[in-house]
């Protein structure tokens, strides 16, 4: 009887912690895994989706949010969407940037220069807040920024797939999770919209994306769910501009310890060949021939 009522107690213990997870994965449903072309120890960037998603954000997300961590200079960079120079360059002068203080001390705009940053559309945060009532977060890292519980078992998958986009997979989620009209028996405050993933819900942004909103020119569907998807990927690499450097790294490293490994596996036996052969000639020498000082 004790030990039914132990082991009663040990489940319930157990349970405990899964409870509330339980409780809130029902409130705010975990994003849906997508499949992405630099996802695995393999991936690497698309470079087509990556400039449609920069395409996105200057026509859309750039109204409200900064990139201020992302350099002209990086568009043209091996890893990244793959501008020429020369484009990037044209990208940048498009841009007006706060220029160097003049004599006076006046400081005033000039066109941007690769070696430039994304300006920002707000001057402060203040100014964002009176416009949106919340404050559009700098996007530029944004990607690693947000994520979300995998959870009990998907982890443990997680390491031999080595599962990094939490991130994306929940921009993704957020872009398309608006809801016209709350559930029944949620209210959300004025001036605010329902979304599916976004965490509490009640999200200041206006739905940003609508079908056709975005003109394609490679044939790419032009549809909120591509929209949402190309974004993020192009968000993926304004957080992560050196991944594909990072991934091949690994692989390197790997293959070398693979080899470093086999190298030292045979050298062993090499050395211990002898010894292997013949053990009975290393019988321990008597004290009496132990040499003398
Ligand atoms: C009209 C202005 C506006 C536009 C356009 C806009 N956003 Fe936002 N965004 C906001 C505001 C305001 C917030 C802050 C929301 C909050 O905290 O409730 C926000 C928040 C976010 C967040 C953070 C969500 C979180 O988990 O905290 C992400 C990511 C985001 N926006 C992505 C985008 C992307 C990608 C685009 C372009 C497709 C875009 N936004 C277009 C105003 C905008």
């Amino acid at each position: 009887m004790a030990r039914a009522r132990a082991v009663l107690a040990l489940a319930v213990l157990l349970a405990a912690p899964c409870a509330p997870a339980r409780a809130q994965e029902h409130e705010t449903p975990a994003p849906p895994t997508n499949r992405w072309s630099f996802a695995g120890p393999f991936g690497k960037f698309d470079r087509g989706q990556l400039q449609r998603g920069f395409k996105v954000y200057r026509e859309v997300c750039q109204v409200c949010h900064a990139l201020k961590l992302v350099a002209f200079r990086t568009l043209a960079d091996p890893g990244g969407p793959a501008f020429t120079t020369a484009q990037a360059t044209a990208i940048a002068a498009e841009y007006q940037v706060k220029g160097e203080p003049d004599e006076q001390g006046d400081v005033k705009d000039r066109p941007g220069r690769l070696a430039d940053t994304f300006p920002p559309p707000f001057p402060n945060d203040q100014a964002a807040r009176a416009r949106y009532n919340a404050v559009p977060p700098d996007l530029s890292v944004i990607a690693k920024a947000r994520g979300y519980e995998r959870g009990f078992p998907r982890w443990v998958g997680d390491i031999f797939t080595q599962y990094q986009e939490q991130g994306v997979d929940y921009l993704t989620a957020l872009l398309q999770g608006y809801k016209d009209k709350p559930p029944a028996g949620v209210t959300i405050p004025p001036a605010s919209f329902y979304n599916e993933y976004f965490p509490g819900h009640a999200i200041a942004m206006p739905p940003p994306l609508t079908d056709n909103r975005v003109e394609y020119t490679d044939g790419a569907p032009m549809t909120v769910e591509q929209y949402a998807k190309d974004i993020s990927a192009f968000l993926m690499w304004t957080a992560e501009p050196h991944l594909e450097a990072r991934k091949r790294s690994g692989m390197q490293v790997f293959i070398f310890l693979i080899v470093l490994s086999a190298l030292l596996y045979f050298t062993k036996k090499k050395v211990w060949h002898a010894v292997k052969l013949h053990p009975e000639e290393l019988k321990p020498r008597p004290p009496s021939e132990y040499p003398r000082a």
